[in-house]
């Protein structure tokens, strides 16, 4: 009597070992984007874009790990509101990144997103790993929203000139509009004014 053929599928020995160690080659290289997509946007305009959206993304990364090492490291009499203040706004920059780096994602591109490559990238000054004063902290922080506000108006006049109004919005709603906020609320902390007792007017006319 013939054996009986065995299909293949069932040949395969079932194993539930998870295959571990995989590698392969990069689906898409970094700097570049997807030849073709619906989004009426021609390459050249979206390579553009997300390379741009890139050096926003590695700014943004670093202002919002600034604000986690000056909510840590924060010391003295206001201590408390100044803690959960940078805390408000790390949080406020974890949104900005995600939607950045999605931006980058939809256009076709590769966001950035290892800390070694946002490194590389930022060009916001690289602060000490010890602990400073807060009038230093908060110059450090306003100095680096400086840096991503400049970007953003260059970057969102460049965006509306190419015809991609989505991230023209994006840069000026969402990414704009919250570091220009954000920046009022840490310059109010160096004006320097009484905490207790107000100056007298006549000392004010004398000196
Ligand atoms: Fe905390």
């Amino acid at each position: 009597m013939a054996k009986k053929e065995v299909p293949a599928a069932r040949q395969t020995t079932i194993n539930a070992q998870p295959r571990l160690h995989q590698n392969a080659r990069e689906i898409q290289a970094y700097g570049t984007v997807s030849h073709a997509l619906p989004l009426e946007l021609e390459e050249p305009v979206r390579l553009e874009m997300t390379e741009q959206l890139n050096l926003l993304l590695a700014d943004t990364m670093t202002l919002r790990d600034l604000y986690k090492k000056s909510h840590w490291q924060v010391a003295g009499p206001t201590f408390y509101q100044l803690h959960l203040l940078f805390d408000k706004h790390y949080g406020e920059q974890i949104e900005i990144v995600d939607e950045i780096a999605e931006r980058i994602q939809l256009l076709g591109g590769v966001s950035l997103s290892m800390a070694a490559d946002v490194a590389e990238t930022t060009r916001i000054e690289r602060p000490p790993r010890g602990r400073e004063e807060v009038p230093v902290q908060i110059s450090r922080l306003l100095d680096a929203h400086r840096i991503i506000i400049g970007h953003c108006r260059q970057l969102a006049r460049r965006a509306s000139e190419l015809g991609d109004d989505g991230t023209n919005d994006l840069v000026v709603s969402d990414v704009l509009r919250a570091n220009e906020l954000q920046v009022w609320f840490l310059s109010e902390h160096l004006v320097d004014v009484p905490l207790v007792q107000a100056e007298e007017p006549d000392v004010r006319k004398a000196g």
